[in-house]
């Protein structure tokens, strides 16, 4: 028998944790916990996303200064305004949501963002920082998706883990994350030969591709841990992830659904962040 781990619920349980220590935070230090969220342009799939974050913090009571920029801001006029968000006492986190338009160039805004600002967890010091196993901002996926195994009592100790995608957001801070955790890991990406055998060897699987039902049935061992970080739109318009999640989960001890999954996690653990920040800046 297969368990449905329930993003949704494990993430209101967190989020309702972190209100009532927000709430002491903020009458301990008379203080509010601010996170800058920045967006340039149109996209509208970020747009759902910053709107999603921005809804988040007010249900947990962190303050959230939006700033929506136009699609022809320079290179410029973003970096002075981040420049100002690291000066700024009020603000404990900085986001800027990706991707931004192409004439932009992220990695040189990004660097401008302080690491113990760096929400996300994107900055060059927090992913150094996390891949020598220190304490440090991780990035907000990967780390939903630790805790889903943590709240499942799922070991990783000498496991076999195996992550489909290599992104600087998902699938590299994951790779190393089940690292840290003392799994035997394999990324696998577009260049891999054999994906299907190194996904067969997997007892823990991580599909973070960006592909509507990739994974299929026969690229998954009997008992394996399926986790499912995709957010795709199906034919019928619906929301879908990486995994051919009615098939695969007869194959499964534990499978995470789309949506429902890992989604709600993403959120949860941008406001644990940002919580984080506010305090670390006290210490
Ligand atoms: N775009 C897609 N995912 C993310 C994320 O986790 N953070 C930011 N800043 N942008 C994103």
């Amino acid at each position: 028998m297969y368990k449905i781990i329930d993003g949704k619920k494990l993430a209101a349980n967190i989020r309702s944790e972190l209100k009532k220590n927000i709430s002491e935070y903020k009458s301990n230090f008379n203080e509010e916990i601010g996170l800058a969220v920045v967006m340039v342009g149109n996209n509208p799939a970020s747009q759902v996303y910053v709107r999603n974050k921005i809804k988040a913090c007010e249900e947990v009571g962190i303050k959230s200064y939006a700033f929506y920029l136009p699609e022809e801001t320079s290179q410029k006029q973003l970096e002075d305004l981040l420049y100002s968000l690291a000066e700024d006492k009020k603000v404990n986190g900085i986001l800027v949501q990706l991707p931004l338009p192409e004439k932009l160039n992220a990695e040189s805004a990004l660097k401008i963002v302080p690491f113990e600002k760096d929400v996300d967890g994107f900055s060059a010091e927090n992913v150094g920082k996390l891949s020598q196993n220190s304490e440090c901002l991780v990035a907000c996926t990967p780390n939903g998706v630790m805790k889903m195994f943590e709240s499942e009592n799922i070991s990783l100790s000498g496991k076999k883990a195996v992550v489909i995608g290599r992104s600087d957001i998902v699938g590299k801070p994951m790779a190393m994350l089940l690292l840290n955790a003392n799994a035997t890991v394999t990324v696998c990406h577009s260049k891999t030969q054999n994906l299907k055998e190194e996904c067969l060897s997997a007892d823990i699987l991580v599909a973070a591709v960006g592909k509507a039902k990739f994974v299929t049935v026969d690229m998954v061992k009997e008992g394996a841990v399926v986790i499912d970080v995709g957010m795709n739109r199906g034919e019928n318009g619906k929301l879908c992830g990486d995994v051919d999640f009615e098939n695969v989960k007869k194959k499964c001890s534990y499978i995470t659904p789309v949506p429902g999954g890992v989604g709600p996690m993403t959120i949860t653990m941008l406001l644990y962040n940002t919580y984080i920040t506010a305090l670390r800046s006290k210490s």
